[in-house]
């Protein structure tokens, strides 16, 4: 057979792989000017106002919900705007993009929640990395000193929620781990570089290993609350706060963990966290209700699918973690899973138009039903992933030319 190779063959070959790489040109370029178009709009509006907005989802008027700097998502329209610098190369979005984020400096002390990792790691770290920020290495340390000061090493976990009042104070909890605070472990990590303090990196690898012996159920799907006794290792409940029921698959849960564990594996090369990842995948992706888009319903045991919204959420960081993911597992298909994916975000079915969605890049998210907030609508936190997600899918195109 290999006799047979003629050369217009190998032409047709070579020319079939260039078509291949236009295509991957073409979808990373269409989805920058995207993005651009909706920053664009959304940034003068930001202007204008003379303050500095920062925008987490729209109102069922269609108008933007602007957050303060406390609120868990106030890191991901800044974060945004670093990753459309490194999408773009364009000076007007660092600059933007450093105003968001300075204007976040007093979260470095916040202690009273654990969302400081994706508060601080989504703007400040972004700007370290992407624009050598070297004077952003002292929020981050701070940040991780203050979600440090959650761990509560009896129970060798960070709690994620306070529980004295409101409806986390109503379940009787003592100390709530969620499943989400897996994605605040990477600022510990990076604070540990940054340091070279060992704690940040103890308090991290404690976390993820005591969320990996109680977090999941046999079938690798995790609750999304477990409750502890913060003065023992006790579990007390397994609960759930935004999935339909405690037994069920939370369909951003799922991603969080996934790419939580990724992430872990990064930092440390513990062979137990890529194996965990691999399961989240194998959940994920041999369950029965994924739709063939492959942007999961709100949960998976949601009672009205196909009725019922989806989360393009979850899919977007599932994405992301999966591009990473196929870097230390090649021969898995997890690239080609998340190519998947990202073409369906890039769709008109979940891309938003530009003028439509707040400005927002993808539409179709939840924020959560149980609390009957933020159903089918675009957040900050979406896009972000999946400008990320296409980062690094740029990144691995690029490594194999
Ligand atoms: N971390 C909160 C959420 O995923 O909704």
């Amino acid at each position: 057979m290999i006799k047979t190779f003629s050369g217009t063959f190998v032409l047709l070959l070579l020319a079939a792989g260039c078509a291949g790489n236009r295509d991957g040109d073409d979808f990373i370029r269409d989805n920058i000017r995207q993005a651009v178009a909706h920053h664009t709009r959304q940034t003068e509006i930001i202007e204008a106002s003379g303050r500095v907005l920062n925008p987490r989802t729209i109102y069922e008027d269609g108008s933007i919900v602007y957050v303060p700097i406390e609120d868990w998502t106030s890191g991901f329209f800044p974060g945004s705007m670093w990753l459309t610098y490194e999408l773009t190369g364009d000076d007007k979005w660092k600059t933007l993009a450093e105003k968001y984020t300075e204007a976040l400096d007093s979260v470095k002390y916040l202690t009273w929640h654990h969302d400081v990792g994706f508060m601080i790691g989504c703007s400040y770290l972004n700007g370290y990395y992407r624009a050598g920020k070297q004077e952003y290495k002292d929020v981050v340390v701070q940040a991780a000193r203050s979600l440090c000061s959650r761990f509560r090493p009896a129970a060798g976990v960070i709690q994620s929620w306070d529980v004295d009042k409101g409806w986390q104070a109503e379940r009787g909890w003592k100390c709530p781990v969620i499943i989400d605070n897996m994605m605040n472990l990477e600022l510990l990590f990076e604070a540990f570089l940054m340091s070279g303090d060992p704690c940040f990196f103890q308090v991290a690898v404690e976390h993820a290993n005591t969320t990996l012996e109680h977090q999941f159920r046999a079938d690798n799907s995790s609750f999304h609350v477990i409750d502890y006794d913060p003065e023992t290792e006790e579990v007390r409940h397994k609960h759930t706060a935004q999935g339909y029921a405690h037994e069920s698959a939370w369909a951003r849960g799922q991603a969080w963990g996934l790419y939580g564990y990724v992430t872990c594996y990064r930092y440390t090369k513990d062979p137990g966290y890529l194996e965990q990842a691999r399961k989240i995948h194998d959940f994920i992706f041999s369950h029965p209700q994924l739709p063939e888009d492959l942007i999961p319903y709100w949960d998976y045991h949601a009672p009205d699918i196909p009725d019922t919204p989806r989360d393009a959420s979850a899919a977007a960081c599932t994405a992301a973690a999966l591009y990473e993911l196929h870097t230390y597992l090649p021969e898995n298909g997890y690239k080609a899973t998340a190519d998947r994916i990202m073409q369906s975000l890039a769709s008109p079915a979940y891309r938003a138009d530009i003028g439509e969605n707040g400005n927002f890049i993808l539409k179709h998210s939840v924020g959560s039903i149980p609390h009957g907030v933020e159903i089918d609508v675009p957040l900050n936190y979406a896009d972000y992933y999946f400008l990320e997600a296409l980062i690094r899918k740029r990144d691995l195109e690029k490594e194999q030319l």
